[in-house]
């Protein structure tokens, strides 16, 4: 396990159970859990609803080809439910839901929608993170410089035609936080390009694809008032809003759909991971019907898309998502966290998050004299310590040197207090 994965600290671990926030490795080792599969696993490992559900709908119907079957109407309703708050029982939702497998065929999906109601280019964000598919791959960071100069070979023809324009993410968050009214230095800069663009292109433009805070590329955020202000400036283009709430939606900021949570409304969310509660692979996309309905008839399917048994528990995670209240305490306890953690660690170091989503930002060892690669190593030394001692946490960043701390959303109190322990500790032994 791990080939290819030099990149990664925890290469060559090998897991072998796993339950609620903790994974065993085969030498019987117990770690936390606090990487999630980046938000895959937002309930645990083998919550017991999520595995009851499973295993009744895989005795009862796990496959049938094509087909539609109760689940699904019924998962439908619940997802487009979601964006437009619960509807009446007779009533049809007023948006309209695309399931599929993987979150990288969600978004080309949604792409496609776009384009079949404005065709034209498409806008992202700088670090921005779609997926690996040769259509996603062009629209994301890939990375490292030869996963990148491989994406680009392969999509040579696409990158001819500059298919798309890289908006600058505001890298203000570290120092605004969440009081970012969107209008500060790093805000002004990314909406001047946005409507530089648009001034230039609005016609030929179909859609931006945004994730509300950059997941994969390294744990950055920006505040509401900086989305609310671009997305305006989008719409006054008539440009399409697609949200990839991929890793972050679900609840890893504190709501269910974090792009509403935050007060924008994009014409398209995307979701996938934890929908599918880390048990089956299921992925959606939620517009508006009309739009939704531009998408040709017969231009989409997928073998596996929409199985009975990837509905059934992709319904059951939303009810436990819902049922156990989670969304009003994942905000208070991550920022608590968040406090405690900050108490407990180096003062050049920054803790930066949202939600259950916190990274540590090692950039700020520079003005204490430490050279940025020495910053990179001390994150890696960092990570490394921490899964010494029993905590699965994620290097990442542009430099290499962010920690991301993804833990469950229903972890326990006690499990928080372990992981700050474990990683102040990393500073009392160096
Ligand atoms: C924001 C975002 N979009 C898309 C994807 C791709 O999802 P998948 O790996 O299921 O194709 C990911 C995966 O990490 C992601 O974080």
């Amino acid at each position: 396990m791990g080939a290819g994965r030099s990149h990664d600290p925890h290469a060559g671990l090998v897991f072998v159970r796993g339950c609620g926030d903790t994974l065993w490795d085969t030498n019987g080792k117990a770690y936390l859990d606090f990487i999630c599969g980046y938000s895959a696993v937002n309930l645990g490992h083998a919550h017991p609803r999520l595995l009851a559900a499973a295993q009744t709908q895989l005795a009862q119907l796990a496959f049938c080809t094509g087909a539609t079957h109760p689940w699904r109407s019924e998962l439908e309703k619940k997802v487009a439910e979601l964006v437009d708050g619960p509807s009446l029982e007779s009533n049809e939702t007023k948006s309209k839901v695309w399931l599929s497998s993987t979150g990288a065929r969600a978004v080309e999906i949604a792409w496609k929608i776009a384009f079949a109601n404005r065709p034209g280019k498409m806008m992202r964000f700088h670090l921005s993170y779609h997926g690996r598919s040769l259509a996603t791959a062009h629209i994301s960071d890939t990375g490292s410089s030869d996963a990148l100069r491989y994406d680009v070979g392969v999509n040579a023809s696409m990158e001819d035609q500059e298919l798309h324009c890289v908006i600058p993410f505001p890298m203000c968050g570290s120092q605004c936080g969440s009081q970012c009214d969107g209008k500060c230095e790093d805000c002004d800069a990314s909406i001047d390009v946005a409507r530089h663009w648009l001034d230039c292109h609005s016609e030929d433009t179909s859609a931006m694809i945004l994730e509300p805070a950059i997941g994969a590329r390294g744990y950055y955020f920006a505040s509401g008032a900086y989305f609310r202000r671009l997305v305006k400036l989008l719409r006054s283009y008539g440009v399409q809003v697609i949200s990839d709430e991929i890793q972050m939606g679900l609840g890893r900021l504190g709501s269910m759909i974090a792009s509403i949570g935050d007060g924008w409304k994009p014409d398209f969310v995307v979701l996938g991971k934890s929908l599918g509660g880390g048990i089956t692979p299921i992925s959606a996309v939620i517009g508006d019907r009309d739009r939704m309905d531009k998408l040709p008839q017969g231009f989409e399917s997928e073998t596996f898309a929409a199985n009975p048994l990837a509905c059934r528990v992709a319904l059951e995670a939303i009810s436990v998502l819902n049922d156990e209240n989670l969304m009003a305490s994942v905000s208070r306890r991550g920022n608590l966290f968040r406090e405690t953690l900050r108490e407990s660690i180096s003062a050049g170091c920054r803790v930066d998050g949202r939600g259950f989503a916190t990274v540590i930002d090692l950039s700020g060892l520079s003005n204490q004299g430490v050279r940025s690669d020495d910053a990179s190593r001390i994150a890696w030394d960092w990570v490394c310590h921490a899964q010494g001692h029993g905590l699965l946490v994620h290097l990442t960043g542009v430099g290499r040197n962010r920690i991301a701390i993804i833990p469950p959303l229903n972890v326990g109190d006690a499990a928080l207090q372990q992981a700050i322990e474990i990683l102040s500790s990393f500073w009392k032994v160096k």
